[in-house]
């Protein structure tokens, strides 16, 4: 049976257990069946290529897997262009993504020949132009990154720092019909992240194309239209899995409203890799202050870019483990990390029968887990990273 969760039933808890008897913990294990598993659901979901996103895990193991599953890759700097280099796949196969981009990051992408690279200003297309111009690799596809009110989704890109107004796209594109160093590959539009209801998806799909179209009608169709993504995973209890028949059909209606010949594009990172991937501590003590039971792991905030920042959850789904079965129940309950900061709290109030030496399992880690992670805070030693 294909799986496509890394989760608390007997095979997750034989992995996480058989990973704790080697390494030490805090540890993060990434299931690389699972990652290909739900990077080949979501290929079949889409009317459209799938671009794994690096920045949700760039482990060269899962850029490797990606690659193998058919997927391209999104990448936003040098750190995910050299994780690209170990994992053997080839630059070709990534676009470059990402605003303030110096040229130093330019040129090492045109260098290294990446294949497209988004462009998010004016400006930056200026400089890539005077990069490619001096470079004597071939000229670099561009996209250009389309900035749209109007987004659904807690964590919305609309609006914000990312791509351009229609304005300044028309003067990207006059700009571009007087050069050879980079050629216009079409648009991109990234607008919404975490979005677990398919109406979203198609929502911001359709403004992505709605864009296109009009900029297609003014004389300039592109051969290519990466229309994003933000297909969510449930963190807590109570999330809903994302539909993703409901998600098929809704793009199928985009799909169909594109002009023929368009080739379609989108952008995923938590929802291969996040259900791939379990963040695993041990408890280290157990105590009570102020009428308040704490259980005390090895792991804090800085193993995690979940418990906190941007990308933080509340209520994030654990379990206890103790001789490889999940101890449920037990009395209320904060979940605390080591580092010297109130912040460190991983869980309030929960229910948790833990003791000394047990596991604490985080699952659906894997995605903005160690890579968002506040990991020199404190300075304990990095989670160590293990991958099966
Ligand atoms: C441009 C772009 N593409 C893709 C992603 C990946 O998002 P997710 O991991 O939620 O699929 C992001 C997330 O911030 C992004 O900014």
């Amino acid at each position: 049976m294909t799986r496509t969760v890394l989760g608390a039933d007997e095979d997750g808890l034989a992995r996480v257990s058989a990973a704790a008897a080697t390494v030490t913990t805090p540890f993060h294990l990434y299931d690389t069946g699972v990652f290909a598993a739900r990077a080949a659901l979501l290929r079949d979901t889409l009317p459209g290529a799938l671009l794994y996103s690096a920045k949700a895990n760039p482990h060269p193991a899962l850029l490797a897997t990606a690659a193998a599953a058919g997927c391209d890759l999104e990448l936003a700097s040098e750190g995910e262009l050299d994780a690209l280099a170990s994992a053997g796949v080839a630059a070709g196969r990534a676009i470059l993504v990402g605003p303030a981009k110096t040229d130093a990051l330019l040129a090492t992408a045109v260098e290294r020949g990446v294949g497209t690279v988004v462009v998010e200003s004016l400006g930056e297309l200026r400089r890539l132009i005077t990069v490619a111009d001096r470079s004597a690799t071939g000229p670099t596809s561009v996209l250009l990154r389309l900035g749209l009110d109007g987004a659904r989704g807690s964590l919305r890109m609309s609006g914000h720092q990312f791509g351009m107004e229609h304005a300044e796209v028309l003067a990207c594109l006059e700009l571009l019909a007087t050069t050879a160093a980079v050629s216009f590959a079409g648009y991109h539009g990234y607008l919404a992240s975490q979005l677990l209801r398919a109406a979203d998806i198609e929502h911001n799909s359709r403004l992505v194309s709605s864009a296109a179209a009009t900029l297609a009608g003014l004389g300039f169709p592109g051969a290519r239209l990466d229309l994003g993504g933000g297909f969510g995973i449930g963190y807590t209890p109570g999330d809903p899995d994302l539909d993703l028949a409901e998600v098929a059909a809704g793009l199928g209606r985009v799909r169909r409203s594109v002009r023929a010949g368009t080739t379609l594009m989108f952008e995923s990172g938590r929802f291969l890799a996040g259900p791939s991937g379990v963040l695993v501590c041990a408890v280290v003590d157990v105590k009570t202050t102020g009428g308040r039971r704490f259980v005390l792991l090895d792991g804090g905030i800085n193993t995690s870019g979940l418990f906190g920042g941007g990308n933080g959850i509340r209520g994030l789904r654990h379990s206890v483990v103790r001789d490889g079965a999940v101890l449920s129940g037990g009395p209320p309950s904060h979940l605390c990390g080591p580092l010297c900061t109130p912040m460190d709290r991983l869980a309030t109030s929960v229910p948790c029968a833990a003791d000394v030496g047990d596991l604490v399992v985080w699952w659906n880690t894997g995605a903005y887990g160690f890579s968002a992670a506040p990991v020199n805070f404190l300075s304990f030693p990095p989670a160590v990273e293990v991958v099966v």
